[in-house]
């Protein structure tokens, strides 16, 4: 939810701040702009409603001089998408300028005070309060730049990230987070700042996790100070990023979405390896010592890493025999939650930002419970805020829709569930050894379900013109149904929803007709002859079902409208399999219906607001 990118040094600012906000943009593509201090000194603002490539537009032809500039793309929370809310914002003078991802809950308060000393507003943003009050306080109180800052942000509540320029200033960026995630990149001379670290990558390796409540000030020529925003002194933690540049381009693709799920066989393949080094390596105990005092385990998450969450619900249970609640952060941060000691909470996220899933484990560590968090960025809030943490390794997943992430996710928890029955006794040795290297194969066999495009473009036919659609599955492969259904929706508009097939009968049946297509999650699996019941029913009512089945099916192929067939697998790794043709049919609906697949409407990749 917004990305924000920041620049000083020797170098021209601009082209550096446009390439990084064209890396962030899946943060949101709302608006996007940028402010420089000029090689004149003057403070230049463009702005434009759209996304990057909009603002480059805009800014064609204009001042872009200037090696000091913050900028900023937008995914909209207080006020709509509109140009007058775009940042940057000024502050009442036009000396100051911010940027902030994030929300300021007493920006009402704030603002009434400050219309009240004759600050007016052009904008309906929280965030203009903020950069106000920062004048308001250089003003009334002849507080120095960084000290203005320092006191509003002691002032302000909520979350933020933000960067502040000061025309008097040119020389300094400071930058502060609490909530919204911030990274500085430390190179010759030059500091970077991102909302992640790929806006820096291809510029230094050195980067600065800042921590809740950091706050930096960033000085041409010289060395960061950082210090807490209550003034304290700290000393910064420099860490080497391992980020492939070539990883965040689409790399021939049309777009990243495709690109990540073809990359799933690569990706797929770092996870595992990673992943059994973590789980059975020398690292291995903090991960066991912290579950092996599990009675109960609780699963966090939102959206896909939600559904990732549910597969690992069948797995655990299955096969390390502890039971397992699988349940929304933003509901379970909420609900007031039974947390006993013996409980411990998963927390899976693909960015490590997510605000729900962030607060979920706050409140579950203040409660006594220990969190394990699995999670794909490196060095993010998430993992962090966790006792111990499993890294996914699927590489940066750019496209708004996730998918690498989920099969990564899903092949994660589902080797955990192996490691942890065969230390408890449930899963046998002979059962350990097979499970683990059938695993392995995983990554190969993905590939050659990608082999299968040629079907799923046919299935996409069909289901383009469905104003509605039915995803259906059972077992381990429902979570799946859910997947297949929400990637649909988020991409190419088509309401979609997931159901155990079972619970047709409870309803959903009723829905029934050849306008309403039914996607069938149909693999072998202990109770295959049940779902061959379940579709039975939907032909009998003139349902069309598109089927994913194992190869070399002939029953559920022989019903349905269409198929694609993937290899067969033992049930519990399925899910890794069969979300793949559900993936690649979404992503080539979306294409025939002309949608901005890599940018949806009304989303934004990571969800760091509430
Ligand atoms: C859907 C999607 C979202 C995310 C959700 C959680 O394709 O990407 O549903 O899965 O916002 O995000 P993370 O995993 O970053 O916590």
């Amino acid at each position: 939810m917004c990305g924000i990118v920041g620049y000083i040094g020797k170098r021209q600012a601009y082209p550096v701040l446009v390439k990084g906000l064209h890396r962030l943009e899946y943060r949101g593509y709302d608006s996007a702009g940028v402010a420089l201090i000029s090689e004149s000194g003057s403070l230049n603002v463009y702005k434009s409603q759209g996304k990057v490539s909009d603002l480059e537009d805009t800014a064609q032809n204009r001042d872009l001089t200037g090696c000091i500039g913050i900028a900023h793309t937008r995914w909209a929370t207080h006020g709509e998408p509109g140009f007058l809310n775009a940042h940057p914002h000024l502050s009442q003078s036009g000396r100051l300028a911010i940027v902030h991802n994030g929300i300021i809950e007493n920006y009402a308060a704030l603002r009434e005070m400050l219309l009240d000393h004759g600050y007016t507003f052009r904008s309906e943003t929280d965030t203009e309060v903020v950069v106000q009050l920062i004048e308001y306080l250089q003003e009334k109180d002849g507080l120095p730049f960084v000290d203005s800052v320092q006191r509003a942000l002691q002032m302000v509540e909520g979350s933020y990230a933000v960067a502040v320029l000061d025309i008097r200033r040119p020389d300094t960026i400071v930058a502060a987070r609490k909530g919204s995630p911030l990274v500085v990149g430390a190179g010759d001379d030059e500091f970077f700042l991102g909302s992640d670290a790929s806006p820096i990558v291809g510029y230094t390796d050195r980067v600065i996790y800042l921590d809740d409540e950091d706050m930096v000030v960033l000085r041409q020529g010289t060395d960061i100070t950082l210090m807490s925003i209550r003034g304290e002194r700290k000393t910064p933690q420099i860490r080497r990023v391992t980020m492939d540049v070539s990883q965040l381009e689409k790399g021939g693709y049309d777009h990243f979405m495709l690109k990540e799920i073809c990359e799933q066989p690569q990706s797929l393949r770092s996870c595992l390896q990673s992943v059994r080094q973590t789980l059975t390596g020398p690292d291995a105990e903090h991960v066991f010592s912290l579950l092996e005092q599990a009675d109960r385990v609780i699963i966090t998450a939102c959206g896909t890493s939600w559904h990732a969450g549910l597969v690992a619900k069948y797995a655990i249970e299955r096969m390390a025999r502890v039971p397992v609640e699988v349940d929304y952060a933003s509901e379970f941060r909420y609900r007031q939650p039974v947390i006993n000691p013996g409980d411990v909470v998963i927390a899976v996220s693909q960015s490590g930002e997510t605000a729900d899933t962030l607060a979920a484990i706050g409140m579950a560590r203040k409660q006594g419970a220990k969190v394990l968090s699995v999670c794909n960025v490196i060095g993010s809030s998430i993992p962090r805020s966790s006792d111990v943490v499993v890294y996914t390794m699927a590489g940066p997943e750019i496209g708004v829709a996730s998918t690498k992430a989920f099969t990564a996710q899903a092949a994660t928890l589902t080797m955990l569930a192996i490691v942890w029955g065969h230390r408890r006794g449930t899963v046998s040795g002979q059962d350990y050894d097979s499970l683990m290297s059938e695993m392995d194969t995983l990554p190969e066999l993905v590939g050659r379900v990608l082999d299968r495009k040629d079907d799923v473009r046919a299935m996409a036919q069909t289901l383009s013109f469905a104003p509605s659609c039915l995803y259906i599955g059972r077992g381990c492969n429902y979570p799946v149904a859910l997947e297949g259904a929400l990637k649909l929706k988020e991409i190419s508009y088509i309401h979609a929803e997931g159901y155990p097939a079972a619970e047709m009968k409870h309803g959903p049946i009723a829905l029934i007709s050849q306008d309403m297509p039914v996607v069938t999650v149909a693999t072998e699996s202990a109770i295959y002859d049940k779902l061959v019941s379940n579709v039975q029913e939907i032909r009998a009512r003139q349902g069309r079902v598109m089927a994913v089945v194992t190869e070399g099916d002939t029953e559920v192929a022989r019903m349905a409208d269409r198929c694609v067939a993937v290899p067969q697998v033992t049930e519990c790794l399925s899910p890794i399999l069969n979300i793949v043709p559900l993936q690649l049919l979404s992503y080539y609906v979306a294409c025939l219906k002309g949608c901005d697949v890599d940018q949806p409407r009304n989303l934004a990749k990571s969800v760091t607001v509430e």
